[in-house]
């Protein structure tokens, strides 16, 4: 009888092993820096930690009085690829984190037509909460946000910038710009100590109101594929 438990939970010992018991059931918040994720430097994660925490303590923000969440970002700190969008909305404001909405899951197919995904890019967005009403922020808003988003990108470091839509059009290039001019074209620019090649596309949530813009975006995508692969990135 006593042979018969021991062989039982042994079986069962190695059966957990099997299944990563551990993982399955540690139920501990992902921290999306840590370095046993994607190998981040200590050095990148304290930037990223002290400018998040810095924007949380924003004065007199609008949007932050009425956020759920400070939306910050997702992805891999490490990678060499950077998007942002314009801010978060309601799903992201709930979750706190950028794109999980249905912009979101179109974002994320348009990654996978160019075999990229949230383990290779890093995402964020040019303010960190939501605008009331999911309004466009203005000239002034953006502003606030500018010195955030600038070193956002000096930390993180991108090779290759991309600007999804008219607000981080406006804010990383210029608010004299109209995004049926800019698209589809490299930018060399130098974004605070970055230099950076930057393409300008339309926002997923854009795309979804004018489908058939997808065929420009396509195009925008291809580039991005192309300078990827030429990069070695
Ligand atoms: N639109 C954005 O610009 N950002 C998000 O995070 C979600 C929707």
């Amino acid at each position: 009888m006593i042979k018969k438990t021991n062989s039982k939970t042994i079986k069962l010992i190695s059966y957990y092993k099997l299944i990563n018991y551990n993982l399955i059931y540690n139920n501990k918040a992902i921290n999306r820096y840590k370095s046993d994720l994607f190998g981040v430097s200590n050095e990148k994660t304290k930037k990223l930690e002290n400018l998040k925490k810095t924007i949380s303590k924003i004065k007199n923000c609008s949007f932050k009085k009425g956020a759920t969440n400070l939306v910050f970002s997702d992805g891999n700190p490490e990678a060499k690829i950077m998007l942002i969008g314009e801010g978060p909305g309601s799903n992201e404001d709930q979750e706190g984190l950028p794109f999980v909405g249905r912009a979101g899951v179109l974002l994320d197919k348009m990654l996978a037509s160019i075999d990229l995904n949230r383990k290779n890019v890093y995402i964020t967005n040019v303010v960190n909460f939501r605008p009331p009403e999911n309004r466009k922020p203005t000239d002034s808003e953006i502003d606030r946000y500018l010195p955030y988003i600038i070193n956002h990108i000096e930390i993180i470091n991108p090779k290759i910038l991309v600007l999804l839509g008219s607000t981080a059009l406006n804010a990383i290039i210029g608010s004299d710009n109209v995004i049926s001019k800019v698209r589809g074209k490299w930018i060399e620019k130098k974004v605070g100590d970055c230099k950076t090649s930057v393409i300008v596309t339309f926002h997923p949530a854009y795309l979804m109101r004018q489908p058939a813009q997808k065929k420009q975006a396509w195009i925008d995508l291809k580039m991005i594929r192309d300078k990827k692969n030429f990069l070695r990135i």
